[in-house]
């Protein structure tokens, strides 16, 4: 609409939400159920989704680029994926005991990734990063964690660090010592900075973790020779390498980082895609680390627990399984794969052309925008960046029927049309005019 601004017209165009979210403040604190969601001037309430859209309570419709986080890389709802849920609803929705369909897709992992020999499953990438810390800890011996400066593998206490700058200020009240003396932070893409800071401590350090892709810190993937080196120093001195796949498993290569990278994990966590639009988080390796999970192996204290009421879900793990199958031949994986080549490079083209300074980060089909000069390879960049003027974009995109969680990254999904793609660059196209002048 001429002359409104943005945020009338968003406004405008959705007075049901801004309903729903005052109602929303009085139940839930700051009105969402995780944080990141809220953003300016309130978000809009989800009726449905279907495909590559989303469908708001005013009747809006989204062309969705953050897919449930991340999760959804068949799109919303795939038709194979309900078909098979629909069929396990009627045989029960959570059974509480051994079932072969929490075998058949710790098998068809196994049977994709390469360094996943036995596999348990959790309800959440948070959880299972919390089990394969303990796991590292346990198999070690050692109390000392590594993790890298912007590296999100969700709000377990000892992980819960060093994910914004200033690198030093906690994350979050309620953050005891005790909890994160034990933390180490690192430099991302910086192997002499990784060992300086370790300098005399190695032989503590349980597990380096590691996102192979920041996702809060920006969609900046690892350097392979950076990974390579990681790999060497971790051999070196005894230390474990987890993985965190959260974002990226099954998203970048049906193998993982094994395939995509060329590195081997120690421990691999999962989530998000493994779940097939359903909750869940998995951890898995070699079965000679996986069997301290074993209690009839290794009895207590020296065993490593890990349990849960709906550890295993079936409806999650027909859902998983179902997608899994399809993305095990990595024929739509490397298609979404290309078409985020074509995306970074068209964003940088459209923004470079009307002079604006611009980084599109990502590899894959995850991709980050940053309002900047400065090449970004590490996350201090991405956060030096215009942060404003990233959450002025994302805002026009969403008033104009394009969904990215304002100042995050987007991605891909199988369902996304070649009208979905072209509208995501002429409403940028849009929105870059409307700087120069
Ligand atoms: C890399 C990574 N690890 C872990 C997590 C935590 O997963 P969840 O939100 O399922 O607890 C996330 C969530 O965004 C993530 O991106």
């Amino acid at each position: 609409m001429e002359g409104r601004t943005t945020f009338e017209d968003y406004v405008s165009k959705t007075p049901k939400s801004k309903a729903l979210y005052e109602r929303a403040k009085r139940v839930l604190p700051a009105g969402v159920s995780y944080s990141i969601r809220l953003f300016d001037p309130y978000p809009f309430y989800t009726a449905r989704a279907k495909g590559s859209k989303l469908y708001d309570v005013d009747g809006n419709e989204y062309i969705d680029f953050w897919l449930g986080h991340t999760a959804l890389i068949l799109g919303h709802s795939p038709p194979a994926v309900v078909k098979a849920v629909k069929k396990q609803l009627e045989n029960g929705t959570h059974y509480g005991t051994a079932h072969e369909l929490e075998i058949a897709l710790a098998e068809q992992v196994a049977k994709m990734i390469p360094s996943a020999e036995m596999i348990r499953f959790t309800n959440s990438g948070t959880e299972a990063n919390m089990y394969a810390v303990r796991l590292a800890r346990a198999y070690t011996g050692r109390t000392k964690i590594a993790k890298f400066e912007s590296g999100w593998h969700g709000g377990y206490d000892a992980l819960h660090k060093a994910v914004k700058p200033p690198y030093d200020m906690p994350e979050s009240a309620g953050l005891t010592q005790g909890a994160l003396q034990d933390t180490l932070v690192l430099p991302f893409n910086n192997l002499e900075g990784v060992r300086k800071r370790l300098e005399g401590l190695e032989n503590q350090v349980a597990a380096i973790i590691i996102e192979p892709v920041l996702g809060v810190g920006g969609a900046i993937p690892a350097e392979k020779e950076f990974l390579k080196g990681l790999r060497e120093f971790c051999d070196q001195h005894g230390i474990l390498l987890i993985v965190d796949e959260v974002i990226t498993g099954f998203r970048l290569a049906p193998g993982g980082v094994q395939q995509y990278f060329g590195v081997r994990p120690d421990i691999t966590v999962l989530g998000k895609i493994l779940g097939g639009g359903f909750p869940i988080g998995a951890f898995c390796g070699p079965a000679e680390i996986m069997e301290r999970v074993d209690h009839t192996r290794y009895s207590r204290p020296q065993t490593s627990f890990h349990g849960g009421t709906f550890t295993a879900n079936p409806i999650t793990m027909t859902a998983g399984l179902t997608t899994l199958k399809m993305l095990e031949d990595g024929l739509l994986i490397n298609r979404l794969n290309r078409l985020g080549d074509k995306i970074r490079d068209e964003l940088t083209d459209i923004f470079e052309s009307k002079g604006v300074d611009i980084q599109v980060t990502g590899t894959g089909s995850l991709f980050g925008v940053h309002f900047t000069k400065e090449e970004v390879k590490e996350p201090g960049a991405a956060f030096r960046a215009d942060r404003q003027r990233l959450n002025e974009y994302h805002l026009r995109l969403i008033a104009n029927g394009v969904f990215f969680l304002p100042t995050h990254n987007g991605c891909l999904c199988t369902a996304h049309t070649r009208a979905d793609i072209e509208k995501l660059f002429s409403e940028t196209e849009n929105f870059a005019k409307s700087l120069k002048s």
